[in-house]
């Protein structure tokens, strides 16, 4: 168990044993529903679901804007909006009259059938994120499954580089890490590997050139797929210099670049590739482009999509392998359009930045005021603090900074006392209807646990 988070493992211990006892007592309603969810696999529509600090999940009535209501009746200021997939809030009003006009006025849910929506869609990824060629799925995870398919195709080669401590969702190349030899190793948790993943994937620390074109050179590299910043790992940012190295070692060695912004979408109205003028072959984003209703999508550049659309070859139209019945729905695209255009606005963005800088400020001088060795990344509107200080510079570095028992503390503390945090990290989220107020609430309350922390 670490032990270097600058807090006393008894103290904390019997604070966390409090919190536990406070937080059954407050939510017996969530404990009830739980208890009767006797036929769903864990008791949860998804077992990721049972990862919450407080031995069962709160169970939520009504969500609106940044706030979330659970069935027992607590109010709470949502900063895990999702994991990201409410980052436009929940239930923004123009998603609510898009989808609401597209099922109960004009109908037609699943219709294997084009919209216009999907047009206005494209022609604003393509202004934001600079790929021209768009394409839908709906969930970031199989946008990325797509993605690598299509560029095993075209590129003739057999394997994806990730870096260690990624996540992409649950897609199979990217389930390695580099191990303590070195080399890359399968992730601990890769359930159920369809086959050994060091021979379908190679893996590189985040902000370690040498060690991405160590394995470049072997030149069976298809595609980098990776993050622009890593988000699932605490927040690692790009050292300078980083990213164009990324770019051109990719160009040299022939190998696609994939970025991921379905978390790094915070960092601006075109994520991280917009705001750090960055030229990835393809992009692949979900989660908050569809204002919480399912979406994925993949930007493919004009010498990527003419590449793959000039091989009579590749079946991309009717047994491909790239496909889904229900991608590209009429109800998922017109959710996004209004997501896009009317809610995660260039000015929304503007806003959620400041409020996430006022977040980070005021958690950094909580930690600074109590003197402990945690260091605050932020990454627009995300905002993450990590057990470690300097802020970790790769995956294994920051996976070593955690302290799990800490973690769920902090989280059990924050929802006895009305504030959501997202269960798999310390991370808080912006959305355009979270504000200062807001923050400043979570500031009294982090303040709170880390004096009863320190006594
Ligand atoms: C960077 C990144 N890509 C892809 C995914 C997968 O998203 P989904 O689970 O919505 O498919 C996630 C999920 O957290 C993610 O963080």
């Amino acid at each position: 168990m670490p032990t270097d988070s600058g807090v006393d493992r008894a103290r904390l211990a019997s604070l966390h044993d409090r919190e536990r006892a406070t937080y059954a007592q407050r939510h017996p309603r969530s404990a009830d529903a739980y208890g009767k969810a006797g036929h769903l696999f864990g008791r949860v529509p998804m077992t990721w679901m049972n990862k919450t600090a407080g031995g069962f999940p709160v169970y939520v009535d009504r969500a609106r804007g940044a706030w979330v209501t659970d069935i027992d009746g607590h109010e709470y200021v949502d900063f895990c909006l999702g994991d990201t997939g409410a980052m436009a809030g929940h239930s923004p009003a123009p998603v609510v009259e898009a989808v609401t006009r597209r099922l109960a006025d004009l109908g037609g849910a699943s219709t294997m059938l084009p919209t216009e929506d999907a047009s206005v869609v494209g022609d604003e990824l393509a202004r934001r994120f600079g790929l021209p060629y768009w394409s839908f799925a709906l969930t970031a995870t199989d946008a990325n499954r797509w993605a690598i398919r299509l560029l095993r195709a075209v590129s003739g080669r057999s394997k994806i580089l990730v870096n260690s401590y990624c996540y992409h969702g649950s897609v199979d190349e990217s389930l390695i890490v580099v191990g303590p030899s070195g080399a890359g190793v399968s992730r601990e948790g890769n359930v159920g590997a369809p086959t050994d993943v060091t021979t379908t994937s190679r893996v590189a620390e985040f902000n370690d050139l040498a060690g991405l074109e160590r394995e470049l050179a072997h030149g069976d590299v298809a595609a980098v797929l990776m993050e622009p910043a890593l988000t699932n790992i605490g927040i690692v940012l790009p050292t300078p210099g980083y990213l164009a190295g990324v770019r051109a070692l990719t160009r040299e060695y022939g190998t696609y670049l994939i970025n991921d912004e379905t978390h790094t979408f915070s960092a601006g109205p075109g994520g991280a590739t917009a705001a750090w003028d960055l030229q990835p072959d393809v992009l692949t984003i979900g989660k908050a482009i569809g204002g919480g209703i399912p979406v994925g999508a993949y930007g493919l550049s004009a010498a990527l999509a003419d590449a793959l659309l000039g091989r009579a070859d590749l079946d991309l139209v009717d047994m491909g392998g790239v496909g889904g019945t229900l991608a590209g729905n009429p109800v998922s695209m017109a959710a996004t359009r209004a997501t896009l255009t009317e809610v995660l606005t260039d000015d929304a963005f503007a806003g959620m930045i400041a409020t996430a800088t006022a977040f980070a400020d005021g958690v950094r001088k909580l930690i600074e005021g109590h003197g402990l060795p945690w260091s605050v990344s932020q990454l627009g509107a995300r905002v993450e603090y990590r057990f470690a200080n300097p802020a970790p510079l790769n995956g294994t570095e920051s996976a070593a900074s955690a302290d799990g028992d800490l973690e769920d503390f902090l989280h059990l503390y924050l929802a006895n006392r009305g504030i959501l945090l997202t269960p798999f990290h310390n991370m808080a989220l912006m959305s355009p209807a979270t504000t200062v107020d807001d923050v400043d609430r979570h500031h009294e309350v982090f303040g709170a646990a880390l004096s009863s922390l320190l006594g």
